[in-house]
């Protein structure tokens, strides 16, 4: 079996959702009122460099998710993930590798936590793992898990770094998916549970909270497609588990308002951009399609209250059972939203076969061939093409580099949201990093494709978005699920067998741009 990133798929799911385009919502004449500046500045050189100022209080950050970097899978009391399961399945990551050791963050926290703030971050992003809190799920907690977040948690207000905590990013305990997991109605309470342990015990720090980082892939694609954790093809499940997603968020949000703890909740969604490849009607439906499952189907009854029509009809049996209140308890008033943004797609209709299960995200995986869903448009009767600029080219995964589609995207839910205050949780790519032989990389292409989202973001922050901090995924090399180790997203290289982190040319850039709380171009 020819293998290859999973993200192949996830590719294919990641769609700005029924947010067709809608008009800027405010004018550049907000601008002068927020004291922001586009400004041209002669530096000493003849070139004439333009500066893109941030507002004050701006957050810099970087992300990482806890099974990509922490290691220590089976240290100190941690149950088993669906993650550490799912990687022992043959074939399902790329040269078998696991996130056993990863980056060894859990042994290497503070010297991680030096390093933030030598890069001059004010905030890090990072993800708790179920299974090192309760390691069966529910019930009993393990004290060492809890205390590695809590030091963890410490280490960075001392260093003065805001904690933005995710308390799922897809690596839920093996034991609650031997119970049925995200399928399973009970599952909302048992992450509802979960949350009230995380908070009481760190919620005294932490300033930013979110329930789920992009719940489309333990749901649509871990059940659905079975190209990521936990690995099962049942349609029908998939929906249901995305529904099930919605309702912990509801719920464990309600927890966070009971408990009055300090900072702020949100949610983290994939909201690429998606447009149709032509203003054929064919493709304009199959973009609606194909953004209300990769999309609408979480933002939807988070924001809006109600799941998106035109694909609960297109889905008839395999569309989630819906309990009476449950819309009511999902859409809870929200902090924030937090946004990951990579790339565009352009969608296009194909239908070149019966209408087949498991789940028809429209791009072919090729991790198995069962579930290549764009040979024949799969269950959506799309597919799906990466937008990307003559001159910017592709990422080491093939991402499309489309700047715009961050702007195009940001306006569009900007309306949905009522301007909520918004952070781009993660952004970033993955390239050919050739270290020299003291392992330090130039790279300059890693800068170039930040540069450039950091305008278009700060673009649309002086159209009057309300955008307030912005994270870099990665801080480090790390995991890249299916793909394994070999994609790089870090600003700092990880040399592997020794564990030696070396900060990147990004790093130093990266470094500046928050000093100065504005890019250069
Ligand atoms: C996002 C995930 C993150 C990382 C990046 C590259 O979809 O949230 O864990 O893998 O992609």
């Amino acid at each position: 079996m020819k293998q290859r990133s999973f993200f192949k798929l996830l590719l294919g799911s990641s769609i700005a959702s029924r947010f067709l385009p809608s008009p800027a919502v405010a004018a550049e004449s907000s601008v002068a009122a927020k004291g922001l500046r586009t400004i041209s500045k002669k530096p000493m050189s003849e070139t004439e460099k333009i500066i893109h100022e941030f507002p004050p209080g701006f957050l810099w950050g970087c992300s990482t998710s806890a099974y990509q970097i922490e290691g220590a899978w089976n240290e100190d009391g941690k149950g088993e993930s669906v993650w550490d399961r799912f990687v022992r399945q043959p074939g399902k990551i790329e040269r078998g590798e696991t996130a056993d050791v990863a980056c060894d963050h859990y042994h290497r926290m503070p010297s991680d936590v030096a390093l933030m703030k030598e890069l001059g971050l004010n905030a890090y992003r990072f993800s708790i793992s179920w299974s090192r809190v309760i390691p069966e799920g529910q019930g009993k907690v393990n004290a060492r898990g809890l205390d590695f977040y809590d030091r963890l948690v410490d280490e960075l207000g001392k260093a003065g770094i805001a904690a933005n905590a995710t308390l799922h990013h897809w690596d839920i305990p093996q034991a609650l998916q031997d119970r049925g997991g995200w399928p399973r109605r009970e599952c909302a309470d048992w992450f509802a549970d979960y949350a009230r342990v995380v908070f009481d015990r760190l919620g005294d720090r932490v300033a930013m909270w979110a329930t789920h980082n992009e719940p489309i892939v333990p749901s649509i694609l871990g059940w659905g497609a079975g190209a990521v954790a936990p690995g099962i093809k049942d349609d029908k499940a998939s929906y249901q588990a995305a529904h099930i997603l919605n309702l912990a968020h509801g719920k464990a949000v309600q927890v966070f308002r009971q408990g009055a703890y300090p900072g702020k909740i949100g949610i983290v969604l994939d909201l690429h951009g998606m447009v149709p490849a032509t203003s054929s009607e064919a493709d304009v439906l199959a973009c609606q399609r194909t953004r209300e499952n990769a999309q609408g189907i979480f933002f939807d009854p988070i924001f809006l209250g109600h799941y998106p029509k035109y694909l609960m009809k297109w889905l008839g049996p395999l569309r989630p059972e819906i309990a009476d209140g449950d819309l009511a308890q999902i859409r809870q008033p929200l902090d924030f939203l937090g946004i990951n943004y990579y790339f565009t797609q352009e969608v296009s209709h194909l239908d070149r076969g019966p209408r087949r299960l498991n789940a028809g995200l429209g791009v072919n995986s090729g991790l198995a061939e069962e579930v290549s869903h764009s040979e024949d448009g799969g269950l959506l009767k799309s597919s799906l093409k990466m937008r990307t600029l003559p001159a910017l080219g592709h990422t080491s995964l093939d991402w499309g580099i489309y700047p715009q589609g961050l702007g195009e995207v940001l306006r569009r839910v900007a309306t949905d949201t009522g301007n909520l205050p918004i952070y781009i949780t993660e952004n970033g790519c993955s390239m050919t990093d050739e270290p020299n032989a003291s392992g330090f990389v130039e790279d300059r292409d890693r800068i170039n494709y930040l540069r450039l989202h950091l305008i278009e973001l700060q673009r649309a922050i002086r159209a009057g978005i309300n955008v307030r901090g912005y994270f870099i995924w990665s801080l480090m090399d790390n995991f890249e699920w299916g793909a394994g180790f070999r994609p790089r997203f870090g600003i700092v290289r990880v040399d592997y067998p020794t564990q030696r982190r070396i900060p990147k040319l990004s790093a130093r850039w990266y470094r500046e741009v928050i000093a100065r709380n504005a890019v250069t171009e």
